[in-house]
């Protein structure tokens, strides 16, 4: 039977991080991944940085890579009514984000796994957890073919919404909170130029768009869509002319066409878990929470989770006190409520709900107050550059 401090379930970009900050620091750690690595490296998922996540990723060994090609975003733009207003995010709140894809993340930190010492699995198939609720923690798994099993000091359940971890937890030791949207957002990826050189967030009648991008020359857009459509009914040209009928004429007018790399129907979704913790298991990132994708917030909560443990993990094996780790559910939780009601928030101003005119009217009503309003403004610029890590 092999032997680590941490195992960690989950090779996304929590579980990794959380091996390289540990592995900075001195303390061993497996990770086991169900997926193979090209298979999780090609998964396109998030691309927005707040500053704290850039800076966190550059401690865990990646950088250079990251601050070459990531753009640094010093606003966004929200599109209603036919014109649009510009959130200062650097002059309201100080800090800029980074624009820099999930995909080229979970590259960088594989890459910086193996380069460092400590094991990734990839493959590890039927990963179960044992007795976390006691002093002596087990993980075993299957791996080509043969039986596995190690001992640990305690379980990092990074392993997503639909993981292992919080499943193998005592259902009455946990409570949920859940709020399910009723759409999805279709979004598409093409190597075209940006329409803008910052993110648009529009509010139309007819539902919700985002232009992203993940390069000068790469876009990401999405557009608000039934929760019941299939990719097949949205081909390139009927997604193209929804997102131009959405947005305002003028910057449908530069928007570039081009045939979709990728385009997927993503379901939207808040949810909270606490504790975040449960004997010698400790839940981060979208195992213990998601968020809808309108705040940018999934990705940077997750690296903030873990941020959270590595310290709680150091104060434990440097300085022998537990603190820090018996605080981690809440230092961890206070953090994710506030991000959880700001996507709430900016999602519900954003998206079409119903049928009712009186909703959209509120809606345009609320935006023209924030186009009016630094203060109002300066809330929007806080939440969504990230709140800070001490708060709590
Ligand atoms: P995951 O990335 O889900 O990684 C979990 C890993 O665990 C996976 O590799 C999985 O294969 C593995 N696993 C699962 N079960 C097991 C098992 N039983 N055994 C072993 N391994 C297992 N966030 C942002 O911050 N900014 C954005 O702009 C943004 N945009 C988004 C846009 C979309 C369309 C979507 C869908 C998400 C977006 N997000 C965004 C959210 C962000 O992608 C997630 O929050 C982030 O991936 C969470 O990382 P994680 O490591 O916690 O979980
Ligand atoms: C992206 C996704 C988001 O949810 C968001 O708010 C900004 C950007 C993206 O995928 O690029």
């Amino acid at each position: 039977m092999q032997r680590t401090q941490v195992v960690i379930i989950g090779a996304g970009p929590s579980g990794l991080m959380l091996s390289l900050l540990l592995e900075r620091q001195g303390i061993d750690s497996i990770v086991l991944e169900r997926q193979s690595r090209p298979y999780v490296e090609a998964r396109i998922r998030a691309g927005l940085l707040e500053w704290d996540t850039v800076e966190l990723l550059e401690q865990a060994g990646i950088g250079p890579r990251m601050r070459r090609e990531g753009l640094v975003h010093d606003g966004f733009e929200l599109a209603f009514g036919g014109g649009h207003h510009r959130i200062d995010l650097k002059g309201l709140a100080g800090k800029s984000m980074l624009v820099y894809g999930q995909t080229e993340i979970q590259k960088d930190l594989a890459d910086e796994r193996e380069r460092r010492p400590g094991a990734v699995v990839w493959e590890a198939a039927e990963v179960r957890l044992h007795d976390f609720a006691g002093d002596a923690p087990r993980v075993s798994y299957r791996h080509a073919g043969a039986s596995h099993e190690i001992r640990c000091d305690f379980i990092a359940g990074c392993d997503g919404y639909h993981g292992i971890s919080r499943a193998s937890v005592p259902r009455d030791a946990l409570r949920e909170y859940e709020r399910v949207y009723p759409f999805g957002w279709l979004g598409v990826l093409a190597d075209v130029p940006p329409l803008s050189e910052e993110l648009v967030y529009a509010n139309h009648a007819r539902g919700f768009a985002l232009c992203s991008m993940r390069s000068k020359s790469r876009v990401r857009y999405y557009v608000q869509c039934p929760l019941q459509d299939t990719v097949e009914q949205w081909p390139d040209e009927r997604f193209f002319d929804e997102l131009a009928a959405r947005l305002p004429p003028p910057h449908a007018a530069r928007m570039v066409r081009g045939p979709s790399i990728e385009k997927s129907i993503a379901p939207l979704r808040s949810f909270v878990t606490e504790p975040m913790r449960f004997g010698r298991l400790f839940l981060a990132g979208d195992a213990a929470h998601i968020v809808p994708p309108t705040g940018a917030k999934g990705l940077n909560l997750a690296a903030a989770d873990v941020r959270v443990l590595t310290e709680g993990l150091v104060a434990h094996y440097r300085e022998r006190s537990s603190g820090l780790l018996a605080e981690y559910s809440a230092r961890a939780l206070s953090r994710v409520w506030k991000a959880t009601r700001f996507s709430w928030w900016f999602t519900t101003l954003m998206h079409r709900f119903s049928e009712d005119p009186f909703e959209h009217k509120l809606q345009l009503a609320e935006l023209e107050y924030l186009a009016d309003s630094t203060v109002a403004c300066t809330g929007v610029a806080e939440n969504y550059v990230g709140l800070p890590f001490t708060a709590g």
